[in-house]
């Protein structure tokens, strides 16, 4: 794992789509893996901004979500499949038939899990799976207890992220309760993870998935056990990492880092 330590939420996002942008020019049939949330607005903020401005290209780029909620139709603005649309994908030029997110709204979901990871291993693989973290710890909306091998599966939302999520749906007692989501394992398939968090409310977690121990209760430290992963966060979230100044020697040192301090 390697932990990158940016000034603030602004500088996280930049460098986060810098490394996209990179990956996407070296590869144009990159497969993305991505993720929702308020941490990931800023960084589909900047690819738009490249796009527009760098010509940073989507035509051949393939993409595949991490997770869907249970029930909700793509036309609900408050699917991920809604979100996704428009934060990112009708703001590029990614053909929508290239991105895929799970159905929720499948009438076998358990077939709908077995078929998403026949989609994904048919694409190749995942290139670069971008991640948030939840408050309990989960990616994607692996919650706590998630098998360390897991892979794409209904899981049952817990109160905690129950409560996080709730603004978008105006209250906890309009929202699904389950969603489909990609497991740890399918997550530690992908070839290169990117993890990022950012602001005080996240400090205590990011210690935790970066320098505790590996735990189910925890599904973040999964991440240690992955070759290529990197984690990208601002100060705040930060704040608590042991392994602070390490980690920013290396940031400051290494030549792999080169392009992104400047
Ligand atoms: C949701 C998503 C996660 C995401 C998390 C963090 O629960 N399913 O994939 O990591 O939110 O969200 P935020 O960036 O809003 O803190």
């Amino acid at each position: 794992m390697e932990v990158i330590i940016r000034p603030d939420e602004d500088a996280v996002a930049e460098l986060v789509a810098r490394m996209i942008a990179k990956e996407l020019r070296a590869n144009p049939h990159l497969v993305l893996g991505l993720a929702t949330g308020r941490t990931m607005e800023s960084v589909y903020a900047r690819l738009v901004l490249m796009h527009r401005q760098e010509q940073l290209d989507f035509s051949l780029c393939r993409t595949f979500n991490l997770d869907e909620y249970v029930g909700l139709s793509p036309d609900d603005p408050r699917s991920y499949r809604h979100w996704m649309n428009r934060t990112l994908f009708q703001q590029v030029n990614i053909d929508l038939r290239n991105t895929h997110l799970p159905n929720g709204q499948a009438a076998d979901l358990e077939a709908e899990c077995a078929r998403y990871e026949r989609a994904i291993s048919r694409s190749g693989g995942i290139d670069l799976q971008l991640l948030g973290i939840g408050r309990d710890g989960h990616i994607g909306f692996n919650e706590p207890l998630s098998a360390l091998r897991s892979l794409t599966r209904v899981k049952a939302l817990t109160p905690a992220t129950l409560a996080q999520n709730a603004p978008y749906f105006g209250g906890v007692e309009g929202m699904p309760r389950r969603a489909i989501t990609m497991g740890v394992g399918t997550i530690l398939e992908c070839r290169r993870c990117v993890l990022l968090a950012t602001g005080p409310d996240k400090a205590g977690i990011v210690t935790k998935a970066v320098e505790g121990p590996i735990t189910a209760m925890v599904s973040a430290t999964a991440l240690q056990l992955h070759p290529r992963c990197t984690v990208v966060v601002d100060e705040e979230a930060g704040s608590q990492l042991q392994g602070a100044d390490y980690y920013r020697w290396i940031f400051a040192n290494e030549p792999e880092w080169e392009d992104y301090r400047k």
